[in-house]
């Protein structure tokens, strides 16, 4: 015949690390919930222009993209990035594919880097290091003459 006690902590004991180690990802999962719920009715609420906003195309002269260059600007409400290299020019959107975080272009080592969590990015937007999961968003770029648009030609 087996024999079984139970044992119940007194309430003035002090709580066990693997106790609060689970009320403290408790706590932290119910305030990252509270926090994404308000974000998503905040969103109802209160709509941002960036979101219905209809991404146009956005021209800058050709003179301000010195080769090896890089030139910052919004399109579509958002960053984005436009590099001149000797072969082509590309945009990417700044926005880090990982947590959202801007990403950096380093002239040193030809390459985009998010300070967040060391991501990296090859000079074509491509992931090469960190825990990006997929490439930077890759904007259309058309040059004609001296005038280059990014995004889509309407
Ligand atoms: Fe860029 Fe995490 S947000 S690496």
């Amino acid at each position: 015949m087996s024999h079984t006690t139970s044992v119940t902590p007194s309430p003035s004991a002090p709580a066990s690390p693997l106790v609060t180690r689970r009320n403290f990802i408790q706590i932290a999962l119910a305030a990252l919930g509270a926090s994404w719920l308000g974000l998503l009715v905040q969103s109802w609420l209160f709509p941002s222009q960036t979101a219905t906003q209809a991404a146009k195309p956005v021209e800058i002269a050709l003179s301000e993209l010195p080769i090896g260059g890089v030139k910052t600007i919004t399109y579509g409400g958002s960053p984005v990035i436009v590099l001149r290299t000797t072969e082509s020019i590309r945009a990417f959107s700044m926005i880090c594919t990982h947590l959202g975080c801007l990403v950096q272009w380093q002239e040193g080592q030809k390459e985009f880097y998010c300070p967040c969590h060391d991501g990296r990015f090859d000079q074509f937007g491509e992931v090469i290091a960190g825990p990006p999961p997929v490439p930077l968003e890759q904007i259309a770029v058309s040059v004609q003459g001296e005038r280059v648009t990014i995004g889509e030609v309407i």
